[in-house]
């Protein structure tokens, strides 16, 4: 590739994929290019893509084919990375107007593809996929993405990651404890420590909570999160670490996926509701207050009314904060895929309905009691609907709307909580004329 030129990079999909834009657009600045906000200006588009579910991948072939003109007259190329480039890596090339293909572990040649027609594929063993030398260039925020495992390991019957993603590596703690150092010297408070299942990190003896440990110390650093936690592997250690480590969070994502014991074998997902439960209730002990968001997925070939049914109760049972909810969807290569008793789309479509319905008014009631709470925010951004007001976060990753201006942003302070819209809260900030609010 020729260097000096202009790069735009699009996005889809989950957070790691955004991580990892972040470092492609640090491989090839550090290698003479230069990002452009507009495809228009562009000599190389970047699609970073996500093959999860056949919805993102039909919403990301129709995207791409809209910077064919493009491609045509201006003799702009365009590469498809990420996900969707390592499962279909066969035929993209013929079916859509793309010059490179290039799968989540490769990003580190990306300065090398040379000539239209190159693939460069391979969820390869021998890359870390780190892209350690390298530094990312992350969007302005408040928050930073790390990266601190790659991979998954676990074959969920239903999920196409560990074939495109490849097999789990740690990145050692020496390095993320620098990461994270240097994020905090350029002004970000709140990591996000990104993996596919965290929860199987390890660098030699040092697991997951012993990092949480050792980033714990690092000063001017106020918020640690993570995602994602597999149930199977979340340690007692781990959760000694709520209520104990000043930056931890007090927020855990935790997919359960079914309520169903039946379904969830049939997933390979390595626990059953019961034992699920009785982490939830660990987790409760430790932290009353802890705010818990899920994966759902309806429909999984197989289930019954009965499952459903179980679905729905463990999700009343718990009481998630937030919910992430899909219908299943069928993937190429997956175990599930080749399994009878594939669900008709109507039926999957109404289990998802009831599930969001249940969802919706937990999710409104948790917020209802929020209401009189003192809570400490980091403040995000100016509100996209009212320039008056500000977006910020509570500890526990709820969104809180209040007055407030650009020079506020990155702060932390205490607010009020006086109403809620449902799925946002609403608060004031607590001015106390000695300390702030502190
Ligand atoms: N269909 C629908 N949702 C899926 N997920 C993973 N694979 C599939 C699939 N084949 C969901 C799971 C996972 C989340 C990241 O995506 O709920 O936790
Ligand atoms: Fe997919 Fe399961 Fe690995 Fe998560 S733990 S990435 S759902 S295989």
């Amino acid at each position: 590739m020729e260097k000096n030129k202009n790069i735009f990079i699009e996005t889809y999909g989950c957070q790691m994929n955004v991580s990892d834009s972040e470092a492609i657009v640090g491989i090839l600045t550090s290698a003479g290019y230069v990002e452009v906000v507009s495809p228009e200006d562009a000599d190389l588009i970047i699609v970073n893509t996500c093959a999860v579910r056949d919805s993102a991948v039909s919403k990301v072939k129709a995207q791409i084919c809209r910077f064919k003109p493009l491609r045509n007259r201006k003799k702009i190329r365009i590469a498809l990375a990420g996900c969707l480039a390592e499962h279909e890596r066969d035929s993209l090339l013929k079916e859509l107007p793309i010059d490179y293909v290039i799968g989540p572990d490769r990003y580190g040649f990306l300065a090398e593809l040379e000539g239209v027609g190159a693939v460069q594929v391979d969820a390869d063993k021998e890359e870390s996929g780190f892209y350690s030398g390298f530094t990312p260039v992350r969007k302005k925020g408040v928050n930073a993405w790390i990266q601190v495992m790659r991979g998954c390991d676990n074959f969920c019957s239903y999920c196409v990651v560990p074939y495109v993603r490849g097999r789990e590596r740690s990145k050692p703690v020496k390095e993320i404890f620098r990461e994270v150092e240097k994020t905090v010297n350029e002004g970000y408070k709140e990591i996000t420590l990104l993996g596919q299942n965290v929860n199987s990190y390890t660098d030699g003896d040092l697991h997951f909570h012993d990092l949480l440990r050792k980033l714990d110390t690092i000063k001017g650093l106020e918020r640690i999160m993570f995602m994602t936690s597999h149930p199977k592997d979340l340690s007692d250690s781990l959760i000694n670490c709520f209520g104990e480590l000043r930056t931890l969070c007090e927020y855990l994502h935790l997919p359960v996926q079914s309520g169903s014991d039946r379904i969830l074998k049939a997933m390979n997902r390595g626990y059953t509701s019961e034992q699920y439960m009785r982490t939830i209730g660990k987790i409760r002990k430790r932290v009353p207050d802890i705010a818990l968001s899920t994966d759902i997925l309806c429909g999984f070939p197989g289930e019954n009314d009965e499952d459903h049914s179980q679905t729905l109760k463990l999700v009343s049972e718990v009481g998630y904060d937030a919910a992430f909810m899909f219908i299943y969807s069928k993937r190429k290569g997956t175990r599930a895929a080749e399994m009878e008793n594939q669900i008709e789309r109507k039926v999957k479509v109404a289990r998802l309905n009831d599930v969001i319905k249940m969802q919706m008014m937990i999710t409104k009631a948790k917020n209802s009691d929020c209401i009189g709470n003192i809570e400490e925010v980091l403040v995000e951004g100016i509100s996209p609907r009212d320039a008056s007001k500000i977006t910020a976060r509570t500890r526990t990753f709820k969104n809180v709307i209040l007055n407030g201006t650009v020079s506020d942003v990155g702060s932390i302070f205490k607010v009020k909580i006086t109403g809620s819209t449902g799925w946002a809260l609403e608060g004031e900030k607590i001015i106390c004329g000695c300390c702030d609010g502190f």
